[in-house]
């Protein structure tokens, strides 16, 4: 794995040392970062679909003269507002994804987790190379988080998953902040005391969780953008505030917002200038150093 040259990292072991925001490749930057010197890693990487990612965001108005119609057979244009992409197609993804993931073991610190968000085509091919470089005894949780929304095969089951893996760096040192975890209401609360059915139960490794909607007012038009949700309830419980998180695959920043909105520090990369130049409208930029852009 090479260093991207002439790169100044900043001393993130001062306590001053405030976000940081990153266009490079991942592989270019890790090894900049220093060993030990991160609390909470999480990535969402290409999922190696086979195809480009793809989002585009149209605009709707009323058009006398335009052919489409639309609801009550009135007619509209429609104008591309934007339209972001990435390549998501690997010949070799544990080649790519291997030296990465090996990098991060060395970058937690002792008390650090790392979350890698999946889908079904590669989670049991990672979750073999995480084994053998955390070592199993440091596997934590496989999250399922669970959706229902978009197209539905009639051949197949309809895949409504994606899957987390979670692994300690040193499991029993690990942080997991259980008393902060926002608890959710029970599936049915007829069956526990009123007491409990009151406070709500903490989540098991089962997340409902809808995705982000395509007229929310979280959607950046980015495309395969994670919920706020997810990341909220991955940093609360594995990071404390001034905590530093590592997202290598930033995509739109909800690693960046979340962590900022809860008092962490964030430490985002991403290779695309598109997911870049959405980070920079997303986050507080007030107190964000930038590097390759
Ligand atoms: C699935 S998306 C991440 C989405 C993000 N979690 C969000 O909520 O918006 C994966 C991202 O990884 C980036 N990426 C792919 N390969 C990369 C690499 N080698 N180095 C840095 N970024 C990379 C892509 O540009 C894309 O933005």
């Amino acid at each position: 794995m090479s260093s991207l040259p002439a790169f100044d990292f900043p001393d993130i072991t001062r306590s001053t040392c405030s976000d940081i925001l990153i266009e490079a490749d991942a592989e270019d930057v890790l090894n900049s970062i220093p060993e030990s010197s991160i609390d909470l890693i999480y990535i969402d990487p290409p999922f190696n679909t086979g195809s480009t990612q793809r989002l585009a965001s149209v605009k709707a108005e009323r058009d006398a003269n335009s052919g489409r119609t639309g609801f009550g057979g009135r007619t509209y244009k429609t104008t591309l507002i934007s339209s972001h992409s990435y390549e998501d197609s690997f010949d070799d993804y544990l080649g790519f994804l291997l030296p990465l993931l090996e990098r991060s073991y060395r970058l937690l610190a002792t008390h650090g987790t790392l979350y890698v968000h999946l889908d079904y085509r590669e989670v049991h091919y990672v979750k073999v190379a995480l084994d053998q470089i955390f070592g199993r005894s440091n596997f934590m949780n496989e999250i399922i988080w669970a959706y229902d929304f978009g197209g539905r095969s009639k051949q197949k089951w309809p895949a409504k998953h994606d899957t987390i893996l979670v692994f300690a760096k040193d499991l029993g040192n690990h942080i997991f902040n259980y008393d902060d975890i926002e608890r959710i209401p029970y599936m049915a609360p007829g069956l526990v005391t009123k007491e409990k059915a009151r406070k709500g139960k903490v989540p098991t490794d089962v997340w409902w969780q809808t995705i982000v909607h395509t007229t929310g007012k979280e959607r950046t038009g980015y495309p395969t953008q994670k919920p706020e949700a997810i990341l909220r309830r991955i940093i609360e419980a594995s990071s404390m505030p001034g905590s530093w998180v590592l997202d290598f695959f930033a995509g739109s920043g909800t690693t960046a917002f979340v962590s900022q909105q809860l008092g962490r520090r964030f430490i985002a990369v991403d290779r695309n200038p598109e997911a870049i130049k959405i980070i920079k409208n997303r986050v507080n930029m007030a107190n964000v150093q930038t590097f390759g852009c």
